[in-house]
Order: structure tokens, then sequence, then C-alpha cells
């Protein structure tokens, strides 16, 4: 079985790319500090995949502790997860951001590097676009000046690989720009851990559902979209768990240097009002919300051409909005029975 190491595996969708990739017949291998993730993830891919996934506990900046794991497996590829991506807390502490955004993978890099170890899929992020100018937004489109350091330090990132690909390096680098994952696995035993107060609408809404939280506050109803919410390309985290298990399989069949970038969305925009209405289908009570004023820096719409990646690497979305707000909701129902 090909070995592919797995990076802030133990996060939210980097456990289920670990569950995709034992699916499709690869050994993940997790990587995590547990600076945003519980040790207990491990006993849910445990119950779902029927295995224990080795993982080591430690920070991918620690370039001996890479060393260790490289020199302990013989990897077919590395999937980077690792980073930190609350995008308010990167505008108060920016160095935090950049020191372990961009050095994570300045000590990956030369690790894989010093092993040969070739192939790489990168978390990028549909930030790194803003507001584009033309809707679907393509892989071509231009991207625009970050609106937070979290956001530049995912354009460094890609900058970064663009530059090794380009000095001729053995490197096979594929950046996935992912718009906005939501969902959970199907069995409800992994999801998006609820740290803190969420700024992502989905854990919200279901927190609120859930009566852990007073009231959603929708922020702007006057946009320029079809109720006047924000527009945005909800997709189901085991669908993009897929893309990346798709993305590290095209690697293998090309020969390094070798960069390509794909969105991974839908194809579809959603307004915020249709996902509380799906939200509150699925749930099968209402939700308490109400409109509040813009919220500065929110992008107005924004949603995926698809295209690419449906051609190159045979990818197709496979769950719809209201799977994704189900099992959303299941994973909350879960929470809320485990003992704090
Ligand atoms: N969730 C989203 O909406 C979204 C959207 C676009 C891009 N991304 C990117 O996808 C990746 C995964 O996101 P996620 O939602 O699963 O986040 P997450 O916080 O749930 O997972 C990241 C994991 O990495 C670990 N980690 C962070 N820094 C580390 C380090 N230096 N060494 C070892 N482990 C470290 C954390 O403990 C966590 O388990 C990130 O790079 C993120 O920026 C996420």
């Amino acid at each position: 079985m090909e070995k592919i190491l797995i990076t802030g595996g133990a996060g939210y969708i980097g456990s289920h790319t670990a569950v995709a990739l034992v699916e499709s017949g690869y050994q993940p291998i997790i990587v995590d500090d547990f600076s945003n993730s519980e040790k207990n993830v491990l006993e849910g891919l445990k119950k779902i995949t029927g295995q224990s996934i080795p993982c080591y506990e430690g920070d991918c900046n620690d370039r001996s502790l890479l060393e260790k794991i490289f020199s302990e497996h013989a990897l077919a590829g590395v999937i980077h997860f690792a980073a930190y991506k609350a995008v308010g807390e990167s505008t108060e502490k920016p160095l935090k951001y950049y020191g372990n955004n961009i050095f994570s993978l300045l000590a990956l890099l030369e690790t894989m590097e010093k092993f040969g170890v070739e192939n790489l899929v990168f978390s990028s992020s549909c930030t790194v676009y803003g507001q584009p100018d033309e809707l679907p937004v393509k892989e071509s489109t231009p991207r625009k000046v970050a609106e937070s350091p979290y956001g530049n330090t995912k354009k460094i990132c890609e900058d970064i690989l663009v530059d090794q690909v380009r000095s001729q390096a053995k490197l096979a680098a594929i950046a996935l720009r992912y718009f906005n994952p939501i969902g959970a696995h199907p069995s409800s035993h992994i999801g998006e851990l609820p740290i803190g107060v969420p700024s992502n609408l989905v854990p919200f809404v279901t927190q609120t559902g859930v009566g852990i939280r007073k009231e959603l506050t929708v922020f702007g109803d006057d946009y320029n979209t079809p109720d006047g919410s924000c527009v945005r390309d909800y997709i189901h985290v085991m669908d993009l768990a897929e893309a990346h298990v798709k993305a590290i399989s095209y690697l293998r069949g090309k020969n390094a240097p070798f960069y390509d970038l794909f969105n991974v969305g839908t194809g579809t925009g959603n307004t915020v009002l249709e996902v509380i209405q799906a939200f509150e289908k699925v749930s099968e009570q209402p939700l308490n919300y109400k409109i509040g004023p813009r919220r500065p820096g929110d992008v107005e719409k924004v949603w995926a051409d698809t295209g690419k990646i449906t051609r190159e690497l045979d990818w197709h979305p496979h769950y719809t909005l209201e799977d994704s707000l189900r099992d959303s909701w299941n994973w909350q129902l879960a929470l809320s029975k485990k003992p704090a």
C-alpha cells in the first residue's frame, strides 16, 4: 500500500481525507500538533476505517520530527493541511500566521527534497481570488490583493511552489483552492470541531440550532444577489476529501518538476438565506436568526468554475447542499450527546 503523509491530518479536512485515502487503498500517516484538533479524532477514524491510522504528535516546523517520519516510512506523497486558518485572528496576530503557514511549508519542502519525495498536494483557498471580476471564477482568474494575513499566506505558499518548480526541483505539486467546506462524515464519527466561536456560517447555524448560540446574525441583506445575502460555493467535506485522493493519484502519473492548481467547489453558489432554509428543512425546526449590517471584509459573491478539475482529474461532487447540512446537523447532534 502506498503511504501518504497527511500534515494536519487530525483536523477537519485532513481527517476526512484520511478516510478517503483508506477507501482508495492508500495508507495515510498523520502528523499533527493538535493545536486545533483533539486526539479523539483518531478514535473516530478507527471506527470508520477499522484501522488505527499511524499518528505522530508534533509540529511540522520541527525538521527533526519530519526527518524521523520520512526515514521511518517510504512515502509516495504528502498532503499538506497543517496551517492556522482563523481569518480574524490572523489580522490580530499576523506573525503567528506567517510563521506557521509559511515555515511549515518550507520545512516540508526541504525534507521532501532531502528524502526524494516528489508529490505534494497543498491546501489553498478561494480567498486568493477576493471578489473576482467575473463569475464563476476560473483558475486563470487573476488573484487579488489578500484581504487578510491568512489569505496572504495562501498566496505566498502558492508562489513558493511555483518558484520551486521553476527552479527545476524534483517537485510535482498541486494546489487545491477550496471554496467553502461544510458537512461531516455521514457516520457522524468525525466532523468540524467547535473550537471557540465559529466564524464560518454552518457551524454557527448548527450551534444555534442546538441552542449553544442564541441567535444567528445574517451579515447584510442588501447585496447584489438573488435575496440580498452573500453567495458562496458550499462543498461537502467528503467530496473535497475525494479531490485530494484524485490529485495525489494524478501526480503519480506526472514527472517532476510539475505544478498545477484546481478549484474545488460544486460550481453552484448559494445565498446565506438559502443555507438557512435548507438547514430548517433537514433539521425540521426553525432557526433563530436576524438580519444585521454587512460585515467588513466579506466578499459579496463567489462560486467556482469546476470545469478544469472535472476534465483533468475526473472529479465530480456527489453531495447536495441538503446532504451537507444534514451531515453537519447530525454531527452537531452527536457532539451534543458526548460528555463535555
Ligand atoms: N476549512 C476551511 O474553510 C478551509 C478553506 C480553505 C482552505 N483551508 C485550508 O485547509 C487546511 C485544513 O483546514 P481545516 O479546516 O482542516 O483546519 P483545521 O484547523 O481543522 O486542521 C488543521 C490541522 O493542522 C494542525 N496544525 C496546525 N499547525 C500545525 C503544525 N505546525 N504542525 C502540525 N500540525 C499543525 C491543527 O492542529 C489541525 O489539526 C488549512 O491549510 C486551511 O488553511 C481550509
